[in-house]
């Protein structure tokens, strides 16, 4: 199965919470994933910063290629880099299943998303809580996912931004029904729920799961909150 397919299996879930790994303990990386992997979730979401896009530096190749050789769960790459274009075979060959970028990094950005197609890794767009549907819509057709950011892209723990939720609002009407739409930021058992209504298929979830001694009961109350199971 391809990275791609990987990801478009997932699309038949009921619902997936993905854990943001920005908060995590990076000193005990193997036993965060162990613990995230008893959890049961699903798949996993990087956040990967340059210091420029955003200001922010997180962590970049080797920590992606690291966590890849830790866990087979699906590796979800939230590209928060100026210049995504320099970068883009590189974190394809970290063995990632999805990659997206932002799209104010690279308003034309219909050749990178082709070239992830053709490297069998599933393309998505990012948009921040400013930008305006219209800047994505004549690349969802190329997209296989739509990360709408509920926070301006550089911090975990903000606050939720609404605008989100119009957006996804927005994105179901003028998508297919197979494009997966994501949320981040700010997604919490306040606002799971609200982003679930709105079309969010799949939840990252950093400070909300990350806060917690325990991460299953803690995905597990996300869960249930919003899809009202604990699946
Ligand atoms: C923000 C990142 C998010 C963030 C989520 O730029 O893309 O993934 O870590 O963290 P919370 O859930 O705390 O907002
Ligand atoms: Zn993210």
């Amino acid at each position: 199965m391809s990275p791609r397919d990987r990801i478009l299996a997932l699309r038949n879930e009921k619902g997936v919470i993905l854990p943001s790994l920005l908060m995590c303990d990076f000193g005990n990386l193997e036993r965060e994933i162990r613990a995230l992997e008893e959890a049961g979730v699903k798949a996993l979401h990087l956040d990967v910063m340059d210091g420029v896009f955003v200001p922010n530096l997180t962590y970049g190749l080797p920590i992606v290629e690291a966590i890849r050789r830790l866990t087979d769960l699906p590796i979800d790459v939230h590209l928060m880099i100026q210049n995504p274009n320099q970068y883009l075979a590189a974190f394809v060959d970290t063995g990632a299943d999805c990659i997206t970028f932002h799209v104010e990094a690279e308003p034309e950005s219909g050749p990178l998303l082709e070239q992830l197609q053709k490297s069998q890794v599933a393309s998505g767009l990012v948009i921040n809580p400013q930008t305006p549907v219209a800047a994505v819509e004549p690349f969802l057709p190329l997209c296989d996912l739509l990360l709408v950011m509920s926070v301006n892209a550089g911090f975990g723990g903000q606050a939720f931004q609404p605008v989100a939720l119009d957006k996804l609002r927005d994105l179901r009407l003028k998508s297919s029904s197979d494009l997966i739409l994501e949320v981040d930021g700010g997604v919490n058992l306040d606002t799971v729920a609200s982003c679930v209504q709105a079309g969010g298929q799949w939840l990252v979830v950093g400070s909300a799961i990350f806060k917690h001694q325990d991460y299953k009961s803690a995905i597990q109350e996300l869960q249930q909150t919003a899809f009202g199971d604990s699946t």
